[in-house]
């Protein structure tokens, strides 16, 4: 990460102030001071402004990531990459986490961020925030999916039925499904009992927070305050 970002990161200061100090010899990386805000700094620098220690200040952090396939939401993994590498400019990656998981092969909408309690509200069943999926499958969709979809799904090996949910038909095989719930590969598993096979799913939104068009697979960028603050809060 540069040196400007770095110190907008672990103080008050934003980018235009972070490269003033730099200018004024008032930062000094690894004891000596250092007048080129482009520095990369890694997470063995010592950072100083004015004089006082910076490094654990960082956070807290909350990204929207367009996960790819192939990527998994997982801290490590020894057969696939995992989705913080793709957070090539933020430091301390492993205080991160991300809120909830996507499987391997889906793409779209990931959270990432360093602060439990924010996340937990996210994830909690209590707290029924909405996601939208699009979904591809590979017959065309029953004719009451939705009704079914509406009133709970009983899914194999389980015991209660799915919250209701809603799904708007695009084509015969390609549909909006909105659910309040995580369960473990539950979209797939709600298109298995309806007769019918997940071959493409990409999540759109989270609690009313949609995936930034202007984000690539393999982007990310920093939440703004107004969508932290709508997916922190409870939405009923
Ligand atoms: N449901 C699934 O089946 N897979 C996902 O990745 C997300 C929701």
């Amino acid at each position: 990460m540069r040196l400007d970002k770095y110190l907008t990161q672990c103080s008050e200061l934003t980018r235009s102030l972070a490269g003033v100090a730099i200018r004024q010899g008032r930062v000094r990386v690894n004891d000596k001071v250092i007048k080129s805000s482009s520095l990369k700094i890694n997470t063995q620098d010592t950072v100083l402004l004015n004089g006082q220690a910076l490094k654990d200040k960082i956070g807290p952090r909350y990204f929207m990531l367009h996960k790819p396939a192939g990527y998994i939401c997982a801290n490590s993994d020894e057969q696939h990459a995992v989705v913080f590498t793709l957070l090539t400019d933020e430091i301390n990656l492993h205080k991160l986490h991300t809120v909830g998981r996507l499987d391997l092969d889906t793409t779209g909408l990931v959270l990432i961020s360093d602060d439990g309690p924010w996340s937990h509200a996210i994830t909690s069943p209590k707290h029924h925030q909405t996601k939208a999926y699009r979904v591809w499958l590979s017959e065309p969709l029953i004719a009451d999916a939705e009704q079914q979809v509406a009133t709970g799904i009983m899914l194999r090996d389980e015991k209660y039925p799915t919250k209701p949910g809603t799904l708007e038909r695009i084509s015969a095989t390609e549909v909006i499904l909105t659910i309040s719930e995580g369960r473990y590969h539950q979209v797939k598993r709600m298109f298995a009992a309806l007769g019918n096979r997940v071959i493409k799913l990409h999540r759109q939104s989270v609690g009313g927070v949609c995936l930034d068009d202007n984000l690539q697979a393999g982007q990310y960028r920093a939440l703004t305050p107004q969508e932290i603050s709508r997916l922190g809060k409870a939405s009923s």
